[in-house]
This record gives structure tokens, sequence and C-alpha cells, in this order.
């Protein structure tokens, strides 16, 4: 059978959507790959968020064309994601050597089409169409690591499990359309499969020893507002929604806020999040990315209800002047994250906060920035991922005037990571000499030697561990803090 390799490019979306195909690709009988020299089909899985990202991809695939296929022509190539959705046949117009361009509601038809092409009946394939449905198609989990690319799995999963920590697809696609932002164009709008079907996904991986699940989609907070998928059994989308909602209506919630106090209508999000927190075995949820006017009352009090739920959230604010955020269109206020920021630390003290800053949006000012560099300080970030504003087209930022020169939106990165760093530092540092609970995950990338492991609040901490930790909770004191990787020692108890 052929061998496949498969390149990520961008998101955790991306990574779960290529593991997806990977592990539909091993059932029907493809080997992974260990590397493209030797692979028989090529995959990149594209991003398109920023220019850089499609850039980088278009020339990976110039350079698989002119070095791989001109020594094994027979190599299929394909592009898969978001790059795949928006530019469609354009990518085979541009670069011929390509075979196979994968929308982003097809990748559940990566295998079929492979065998056409492998098979010789067909030349090129392009499939990018809309599909309805196509939200629940990615569940195949590969919790075998290495392991299957080795062959030392079969395409039933036997041999040890290496996954400690495992992503679910909850939702595919975003209504927001923020000004800047192509993603609603390259996934659609927003689909989400039903609490059943994901739990029964996360139960399965729990019974394969995965310990954390998380919760993916790209606006997760707006997670079932507008319907669920079909189930067989309840074969109707909304009436599903509706029932739920108001049958899980909490009588008188007394999470954060203390006493009695009128019903607090949950939010299909924060249903899905109790449905999944029952399930036994498993330790930890997470969930990104969430979208900060999602934050509702319902969703602060999950946090101080459920203690699965990690003290760790990734809250995108992409700047701190109203000004920008109204030109964005985030539909919220700086003022109104602060709040929610204020009271997630109020319902989960030390939940750790990140963030996405993009600096340099159209007409963003020196005066603007400065009000980004003083909620950075103000909110004092755990980490923040900064990235310079790059025009995306049919994106109705691209089109304001007043864009801001390159020169000053590499000069606004390099200020704000600074202060990021800075604070990073001060808050990585104070956590010396304490004792934190980590989920041991696997050996560090950069020196296999040593166990990785992560704190509630997603801090990545290494140390002298072995294989028998891996999957195990366990505390460990923290000796030294470097750039965002803390250091320690595994408590020994007495
Ligand atoms: N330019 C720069 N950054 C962007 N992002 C999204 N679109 C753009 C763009 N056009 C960033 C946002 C988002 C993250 C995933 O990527 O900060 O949260």
């Amino acid at each position: 059978m052929p061998s496949v390799y498969i390149k990520t490019y961008g998101c955790q979306m991306n990574e779960r959507d290529s593991e997806a195909v990977a592990a539909q690709l091993v059932a029907k009988g493809y080997t992974l790959a260990p590397s493209e020299t030797v692979a028989d089909v090529i995959l990149l899985n594209t991003c398109s968020v920023r220019d850089l990202a499609e850039q980088k991809a278009l020339r990976k695939m110039e350079n698989l064309a002119a070095e791989i296929r001109r020594d094994r022509p027979e190599v299929v190539l394909g592009f898969m994601g978001c790059m795949a959705q928006s530019r469609g046949q354009e990518l085979i117009d541009r670069l011929p050597d390509v075979d196979l361009v994968l929308g982003t509601q097809k990748f559940h038809r990566a295998a079929d089409c492979l065998d056409e092409i492998l098979a010789g009946r067909r030349d090129k394939i392009v499939d990018v169409a809309e599909e309805p449905g196509s939200e629940a198609t990615i569940r195949e989990h590969l919790l075998y690591g290495n392991a299957a690319k080795n062959g030392a799995v079969d395409g039933a999963g036997h041999g040890p499990p290496r996954q400690v920590s495992a992503y679910v697809s909850i939702m595919q696609g975003c209504n927001q359309y923020c000004t800047f932002c192509i993603v609603p164009y390259t996934r659609g709008a927003e689909r989400s499969r039903n609490i059943p079907d994901i739990v029964a996904e996360c139960r399965q991986l729990v019974a394969q020893s995965v310990k954390e699940i998380t919760l993916l989609g790209q606006i997760v907070t707006s997670y079932g507002k507008r319907g669920l998928g079909e189930t067989a059994v309840e074969g109707g989308a909304s009436v599903l929604a509706s029932r739920l909602v108001s049958s899980l209506a909490l009588p008188n919630d007394t999470g954060a806020h203390g006493g009695t106090r009128p019903a607090l209508q949950k939010s299909p999000f924060v249903q899905l999040l109790d449905a999944v927190h029952e399930i036994e075995g498993l330790e930890r949820i997470r969930f990104t990315s969430p979208h900060p006017k999602g934050y509702g009352d319902d969703l602060i009090a999950a946090y101080a209800r459920l203690p699965k739920l990690v003290e760790s959230a990734h809250l995108p604010v992409q700047s701190g002047s109203n000004r920008v955020l109204k030109l964005m269109h985030r539909g919220y206020t700086r003022e109104r994250y602060l709040g929610i920021v204020e009271k997630l630390r109020r319902a989960r003290p030390g939940i750790g906060i990140t963030t996405d800053i993009i600096v340099g949006f159209p007409g963003e000012t020196e005066d603007d920035f400065e009000q980004t560099l003083a909620l950075a300080r103000e909110v004092q970030f755990d980490n923040a991922y900064i990235f310079k504003y790059s025009p995306r087209r049919d994106t109705p930022a691209a089109d304001l005037p007043d864009q801001v020169p390159q020169k000053i939106r590499e000069e606004r990165n390099q200020r704000l990571l600074e202060v990021i760093n800075e604070i990073g530092k001060r808050k990585y540092s104070a956590l010396v000499g304490r004792r934190i609970e980590i989920l041991v995950e696997g050996p560090s990338k950069k020196n296999p030697a040593r166990m990785t492991g992560r704190t509630r609040c997603k801090k990545i901490v290494v140390f002298d561990g072995s294989e028998r930790h891996r999957g195990h909770s366990l505390d460990v004191k923290i000796t030294r803090a470097g750039s965002f990787t803390l250091y320690g020692d595994p408590v020994i108890l007495a």
C-alpha cells in the first residue's frame, strides 16, 4: 500500500484535520511515511490566515515539484485545507504538478480521491464544494504517534497508545466576520456537531487512555447557536437544540456567585462542557478558540463549577483600542474585555490567560497601539501570540484607508513582544520554588532524554522522568524558569 506524508501549517484545527486524514488513510491500509523524501503521497494542509502562511506552503509545493517529482514522477502531490478552499483550481493552474486540491469540507473524502488518482482513473481532482454534515466528519484519531509511523501499530490501533491529550472538533466555520479575517470564507458558516456525538467520541478517547481533551472550533463559544447537527435518533437539528437548552437550565445556580439567584440559562456550549465533564477517567478539559463576547455568566460560572475545566483561557483580544476593535468588528469593548478577565480571575484565582493581538491594523495610530500596550500590562497575560496585520483578499479591512506601513508594523510587533516577554518572564519566575501539578505528555521535543508535562494553566514543564510517567498527573517542584518554559523535579511523596 502507498505511504503518505502530511505537512500541516497553521492552527490546532488544522493539526486536528491532518490527524483525521492520516487516521482515515491508515484505516484504509496506507502507511505514514517518516519523511516526504520516501512518501508516495505528499499532502500539504494549508493555512490562509496570513499571507506568510500561504507563501510558505506555495514555496514548499514548488520545491516538492522541483525536487521530489523530478526523480519520482509517480508521487502524488496535494493541497488540503484553507488555502485549497480559497484558491481551488487556481492552485493547479499555477502549479501544474499538483494532483489534488481538497477543501475544508472534504477532508473525509481524501482516501477516495487518492484511490482515484493512484489507480489512474482520474488525473486531477479539485473538490472544494460545500457539504452539509461535514462538521461531523472530523472524528478519526491517531493515538499511536510514531508507533503508527513505524508500522508498529496496525490500522485497528493495536499497540501501546501514545497520546495523553487529544483534540476533538466540535464545530466548523465562523459567522463573526471580523474585518481582518479570512476564516468565514475558508471554513464557511458555523455548523455544530450534536452533543451525544461529541461525547461518544470523547468517551472513546478516554477509554483509549486519553486524559485531557481540547474541544476545538473556530469560535467555540458560538457552539450550537445556529442549531446542532443531526443525530440518527433525534433526526432534527433545531428540535434537539431547543430541547436541550430548555431542559438543562439550572433551577438555581450557586456556582461562583453563591446563594440563590434566578435560573441561569445555559448556552449550548456550557451544556456541552457539562456533558463532557461527566466522562469518568477524563481529567482535564480545555477549549479553543473562544470569542470574548461568548463569555457569558454561564461560562464564567462553569469555571467555578467544573473542576476538570482547567485554569486556562485563551482569550483573543486583538487590540486594546475601542476605536480599532470597532473597525475590526469584534463586538466588545476594552472595558468589557477587562471585565471578563476580572470575573474569570474571581471564579478561578491563578487562571492562566493568553491572547492573540494584531498590530498595525489599518488606521491603527500610535495612540491606539499604546492602548494595546497598556492593556497587555493591565491584564498581565501569561503569553500572547502577536500578529502583524496581513491584508487578506475579500476581507473588508484590506480595502480600508490608512494601511500601516510594514516598517511600523514590524516596529510595533517588536515593542509589544518586549512587553509580553517581560511580563512572561516575571510570571514564570514567580513560579520557581512552587509545587505544581502537571499532566505528563511525553519526551521533550528539544531533549528527548527528558519528559514534558503541562500545568493546568497550560505552561510547559520539563523534568527528568521516564516513559512510565506518561499519562500520569504528578506534582513537580519548579526549579528554574526559561522563556515560556518551566523546569522542575518530581515531588517524591514521603
Ligand atoms: N492579519 C494578521 N493576523 C490575523 N489573524 C487573523 N487574521 C489576521 C490577519 N489578516 C490573527 C488573529 C487571530 C489569529 C488566529 O490570527 O489574531 O486570532
